[in-house]
């Protein structure tokens, strides 16, 4: 076996998967302001941006090459309510964004989030009464937000929340709206994880949601089977794409779905899996760069056909 691993050369032309600036998508957090830049304490290296510096932000991603950025809002705490109507106010701060990103002639896609959670004063994705977080009253709302990015410019409209029924309910209206061309990213797989933890704080949900969790929509941690369910019915649904979430810890995930279902498999290595890496490397316990590529390429290695990571930019600009 080691005859084959001797050489550089031997070796690359050996390898059975390659990482490329195409498999990236770029999370991006954005706040209001002018001209603001706030880093974030759990997340070291990333960003919120402010909407005239995101749109700099954007254009350099689509120089390197970089084929999509998804956009999560932090949402002033004044703006939030029980049944978050700010998540579809057509003049909330993602379709600001994306019509400044669309007007700035950005040649990238533009990946929309639909869920409650960044809008809701209680943290949850979805409407809550009695304590429960409701499922067909949040389809509504969950339509009218996607509506309002697909107004707005959005490409690839990307449900988070994991109500039941959401992708058939959100295609309906997008397709009675004239958006038929507007894609869905499902977060068909999505775990109630603890590896969330960062992105709560980067988007300023961790406050509200408190010590609530997410486990009555999330799935458990525990299945695998069940994971493959999800996705078929957000295939029948009309999903363009399918996405697993998080990922290192669920690559056996990734690589099921993409097994099964053959369809676009995105992996979605989240805040906390960044966290880790970033903050081991400021110890100068793991070497940053390396420890990055070994990663993704781990999520090729599965089957993933793309990668939601906050590393987008730097190893765009490692592999150029
Ligand atoms: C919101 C949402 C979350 C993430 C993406 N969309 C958090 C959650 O479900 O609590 C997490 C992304 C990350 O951790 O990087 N529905």
């Amino acid at each position: 076996m080691r005859r084959n691993r001797r050489h550089d050369w031997s070796r690359r032309l050996t390898a059975e998967n390659h990482l490329t600036v195409d498999d990236l998508i770029w999370p991006v957090f954005v706040i209001e302001g002018d001209n603001e830049r706030e880093s974030i304490a759990s997340m070291p290296g990333v960003e919120r941006l402010s909407v005239e510096l995101l749109v700099e932000a954007v254009g350099e991603a689509a120089e390197l090459g970089i084929p999509a950025i998804a956009i999560f809002p932090k949402t002033d705490p004044s703006l939030k309510t029980d049944d978050a109507a700010e998540a579809y106010n057509s003049e909330n701060l993602v379709c600001r964004a994306v019509r400044a990103i669309k007007g700035a002639k950005i040649d990238i896609g533009v990946i929309c989030d639909v869920a409650l959670d960044p809008y809701s004063s209680h943290g949850q994705d979805g409407l809550v009464k009695e304590g429960y977080v409701v499922n067909d009253e949040t389809l509504e709302a969950l339509g009218q937000q996607a509506l309002v990015q697909a107004e707005a410019g959005c490409d690839v409209i990307a449900p988070s929340d994991m109500m039941d029924g959401r992708i058939g309910h959100i295609r309906e209206v997008l397709d009675r709206h004239g958006f038929e061309h507007v894609q869905i990213l499902s977060y068909a797989a999505k775990y109630a994880s603890a590896f969330y933890g960062p992105f709560r704080d980067a988007v300023g949900s961790a406050g509200s949601l408190g010590s609530g969790d997410k486990k009555t929509y999330q799935m458990n941690p525990a299945n695998g089977d069940e994971a493959l369910r999800e996705v078929a019915l957000d295939i029948a649904e009309g999903a363009d794409m399918v996405m697993v979430k998080p990922g290192m810890p669920y690559l056996d995930i990734v690589y099921r779905v993409k097994e099964t279902f053959g369809l676009p498999t995105y992996a979605y290595q989240v805040s906390g899996e960044y966290a880790m890496l970033a903050g081991a490397a400021e110890r100068g316990w793991l070497d940053r760069e390396m420890a990055m590529l070994e990663s993704l390429l781990a999520f090729k290695r599965a089957g993933a056909d793309g990668i939601l990571t906050y590393f987008a930019v730097e190893t765009a600009r490692l592999l150029r």
